[in-house]
């Protein structure tokens, strides 16, 4: 069972497979037209009419608790787009919750195809994948702090999980190897250290200076988790990497 290299074998996507028929169905695309007048452009003002008329994604819900935790909020949280923050820590804590599924997930592969030269080892990937459910713990107890309810589905939070969908079933997918299970890590550590580069940015901003120190800790654990994953693929690409 081949790890790290896609093997030959008898793909038929291509026209080139059966030059024969590429003509007849090229000339198929003449007598069957579209049942439809128009183009793209009315396929666009369609679009256009949906998002004008369409609820936005969710919204973020006042603070779940009342007393201590508002006035907490009320001095932790000092910037302009107090919301803004609360969506983006929700945002955060719902994929590192993520993270630790991913995590896992790649871990069956890992199972069943072992590492490679210059690959992970077991213990380093359960490494990280704790240190994703840390920031998630943090996350929750940051989220608590300023109020909020950690169990919210925020907007971004929302958002975020749409746009991971596609790692998730690569991930699942019981046909894709432990390398290109690392390919679509590769996409979630991308994604991860720039949001969480914004979220220290946003807590600074807010003057939760607590908040900044840790989601600082945290961003420099991301950013070795993406220069580890970085490392790892160049070894199964067999390039030398940076
Ligand atoms: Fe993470
Ligand atoms: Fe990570």
């Amino acid at each position: 069972m081949s790890t790290t290299h896609a093997e030959i074998g008898h793909n038929r996507t291509g026209i080139g497979t059966a030059r024969e028929f590429s003509d007849a169905m090229l000339e198929g695309t003449s007598e069957f037209l579209p049942s439809a007048v128009g183009d793209e452009r009315d396929i666009a003002r369609v679009r256009e009419d949906y998002a004008k008329d369409a609820d936005p994604l969710g919204s973020v819900p006042p603070p779940a608790t009342l007393g201590d935790a508002v006035r907490t909020a009320a001095q932790g949280i000092r910037g302009l787009r107090p919301t803004q923050f609360i969506d983006k820590l929700g945002e955060r804590l719902a994929f590192e919750r993520s993270g630790v599924r991913l995590y896992e997930a790649l871990l069956s592969k890992f199972s069943v195809f072992g590492s490679f030269e210059g690959g992970p080892t077991r213990d380093e990937l359960e490494l990280q994948m704790r240190e994703e459910y840390e920031h998630f713990r943090m996350l929750t107890e940051a989220v608590t702090s300023v109020g909020g309810d950690p169990t919210v589905v925020t907007p971004s939070a929302d958002l975020h999980a749409t746009m991971t969908k596609g790692i998730l079933e690569v991930m699942v997918d019981p046909r894709t190897t432990f390398v290109q299970c690392l390919e679509a890590l590769l996409v979630v550590e991308l994604a991860d250290n720039e949001c969480w580069e914004s979220l220290t940015e946003l807590a600074q901003q807010s003057g939760a200076r607590e908040l900044a120190t840790a989601f600082d800790a945290a961003r420099e654990e991301e950013a070795e988790h993406l220069e580890n994953v970085r490392t790892w693929l160049a070894a199964a690409q067999n390039r030398p990497g940076e």
